[in-house]
């Protein structure tokens, strides 16, 4: 459910607007009703309101009738998603580092400092951000494989002949998603993913779960992930070991075979 933000005064106004209109209109009769996940939409506006420490902000006001049968008024600012490059990733890798080390509380923030600063000077590297009121509120990024690259060392199965081979243009590997806690549970890990992957143009994607991340991979099993065997996690890495996915990217059906 979006987030419900402390009420001001302008937006206390507005509400009663809606509620006014509401009472006053039939179903039929509110000009933008569309149904979206559990909840039917009545009213949209954007406001400009002032938030609790006197900044002005853009709010996006919803008025929506839940599944529950309960009116609610919810307010959001919708968190824009933004392209970086690799210059671009290592300009706010301090903020990146950040919800890094919220979303990955055991993990060493000095491997990953050293690891994506490596990771962002290759071709190809791209992070897609999250941002809410200019905070990092959530990220994701990744690489393509180059040629001759080890992500795919000591996999097993073995996946058979091909399926490992890399040409720097077939395989992106998709490195860390990430959204803060206040932030889950929205669509917002889901949107990242699919945003980065939108605009690529390798064949498949692939990425690593620690095998204890069973919820993780569930959900990546209903992102429509596949498993392609295990690797061992090398120096600097997270995990012992490292169960690996691969997606197609492409209509190529066999962009995520072993037999390719
Ligand atoms: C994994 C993560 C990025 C998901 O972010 P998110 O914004 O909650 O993602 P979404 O809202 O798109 O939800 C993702 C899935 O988790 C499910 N989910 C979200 N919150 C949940 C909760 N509290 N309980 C159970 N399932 C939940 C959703 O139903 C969704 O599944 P679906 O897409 O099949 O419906 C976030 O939990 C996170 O940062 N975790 C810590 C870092 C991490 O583990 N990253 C992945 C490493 S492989």
């Amino acid at each position: 459910m979006a987030p419900i933000l402390a009420v001001t005064d302008l937006e206390r106004a507005f509400y009663s607007e809606i509620y006014e209109t509401r009472e006053t209109s039939s179903e039929r009769r509110t000009p933008s009703v569309s149904v979206r996940g559990p909840r039917a939409f009545v009213s949209a506006r954007t406001a400009q309101c002032k938030t609790a420490t006197g900044r002005r902000r853009q709010v996006r006001t919803y008025a929506y009738k839940s599944v529950y049968g309960v009116e609610r008024i919810a307010s959001m600012t919708e968190p824009a998603l933004l392209h970086l490059d690799g210059p671009a990733t290592m300009n706010r890798l301090d903020e990146i580092r950040k919800v890094y080390a919220t979303a990955f509380p055991g993990n060493s923030v000095e491997d990953h400092q050293w690891r994506t600063s490596r990771q962002a000077n290759s071709p190809g590297f791209e992070t897609v951000i999250a941002q809410l009121d200019g905070r990092i509120i959530g990220f994701v990024y990744g690489l393509p494989l180059a040629a001759g690259s080890g992500w795919w060392n000591g996999l097993t199965p073995d996946p058979g002949d091909g399926f490992t081979a890399e040409t720097g243009t077939r395989t992106f590997a998709v490195i860390d998603l990430a959204v803060l806690p206040d932030h889950r549970g929205q669509g917002l890990g889901r949107r990242l993913m699919d945003e980065l992957l939108r605009g690529r143009h390798e064949d498949r994607a692939t990425l690593a779960t620690d095998p204890a991340e069973t919820d993780n991979q569930a959900m990546y099993d209903r992102w429509g992930w596949r498993p392609a065997g295990q690797v061992p996690g090398g120096e600097h890495e997270t995990s012992a070991a490292f169960d690996l996915y691969v997606i197609a990217l492409r209509s190529d059906p066999d962009a995520t075979s072993s037999s390719r």
